[in-house]
């Protein structure tokens, strides 16, 4: 009997996607093995789209630059993707290099980028999720907070739904204080405590704040209104992400309008970053006076100090934060 002709060539070799990756760059590939089958070719990595940041409408960019901290969070859906050239043809990327562990059950290694990350692994993001982030807010909140008087914008942020987090929260806190008040204090965001209750610093880091502020004379009843920067509680107390920060901004602008402090105290390196529109540090940023000027062109003298959830872990920083609130009081 007759051999089939395919009998007749060398028997094509078995490679793994990776070698034939590797045979495709030395040139090898059609001299080495017949074409393969589509559905054992290697996938072409598709290409994410690059995404718009995700601002609240009618949030001038401008504003955006200078109120809003560059990424100091882990990438999200929404955010801006690394520069990648659009027009560039899409080549297929190797599998990642598998780093042998010490296990002795011959299961592959971790990949280095698993075994060197620093952080929680990236959770893959939910379809509904992903739609929540690239979708417009359903409400256009810098438009609605113009002209609300206090008591209005309480019940807009009460009922706001311009991110994701109103789905996971018990209330939005508003804030809480004197009004008039002296001095604004800005913290992060809410907490599980003041999720429950429905009131800022309510928690062990708020009864070190109450303490610190009667230090200086001052209290939440009196002198001072507190609130935070975002104004649901992030799950699980994460970072708040860019897109929540963009859509919860118009909310303490307007506060801010409103209130008009003689000072703003800014409790922590997110607060102090947001508010300052800045990366640096908490220990470059304290120990001297910033100025917040408000779309009406008022400047606020900001100080900014440890957060009292930070001074619980660090109470050898109380000191530096007691120098803060002198440098506050000293200028009322
Ligand atoms: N931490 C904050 O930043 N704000 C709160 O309201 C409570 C804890």
């Amino acid at each position: 009997m007759t051999a089939p002709i395919a009998a007749a060539r060398p028997a094509a070799p078995r490679v793994n996607p990776l070698q034939r990756i590797w045979l495709r760059e030395i040139g090898m590939e059609r001299l080495w093995m017949r074409p393969a089958p589509a559905a054992a070719r290697p996938a072409v990595v598709p290409q994410a789209p690059v995404s718009e940041p995700v601002l609240a409408p009618g949030l001038a960019p401008a504003v955006v630059a200078r109120d809003i901290a560059p990424a100091t969070v882990p990438p999200t859906v929404a955010s801006p993707a690394p520069a990648v050239p659009q027009a560039a043809p899409v080549s297929p990327v190797p599998a990642e290099p598998m780093v042998p562990t010490t296990r002795s059950n011959g299961r592959p290694g971790i990949p280095a980028s698993i075994l060197n990350r620093t952080g929680p692994p990236p959770r893959p993001v939910p379809k509904a999720a992903e739609d929540e982030a690239v979708e417009a807010p359903r409400i256009p909140v810098a438009q609605a907070v113009k002209n609300a008087t206090l008591d209005e914008l309480r019940e807009q942020v009460v009922a706001c739904t311009a991110c994701g987090l109103c789905d996971g929260r018990r209330h939005a806190v508003f804030g809480q204080g004197a009004t008039p008040t002296r001095w604004l204090v800005v913290g992060e965001a809410p907490g599980e405590q003041e999720d429950r209750q429905g009131h800022p610093f309510v928690g062990r880091s708020g009864q070190l704040l109450d303490a610190m502020l009667a230090a200086v004379g001052m209290s939440r009843e009196t002198d001072v209104f507190i609130t935070n920067v975002i104004k649901c509680r992030p799950p699980g107390n994460r970072n708040p992400k860019p897109e929540e920060i963009a859509a919860c901004s118009p909310y303490l602008m307007r506060q801010i309008a409103l209130l008009k402090p003689e000072r703003i105290l800014v409790l922590g390196r997110f607060a102090a970053q947001t508010l300052l529109g800045t990366d640096a540090t908490i220990g470059s940023l304290r120990g001297r006076v910033h100025a917040l000027k408000t779309d009406e062109g008022v400047e606020i003298p900001v100080i900014v100090s440890y957060h009292p959830a930070y001074l619980l872990r660090s109470p050898s920083e109380k000191a530096r934060a007691w120098q803060d609130l002198k440098l506050a009081s000293r200028m009322v």
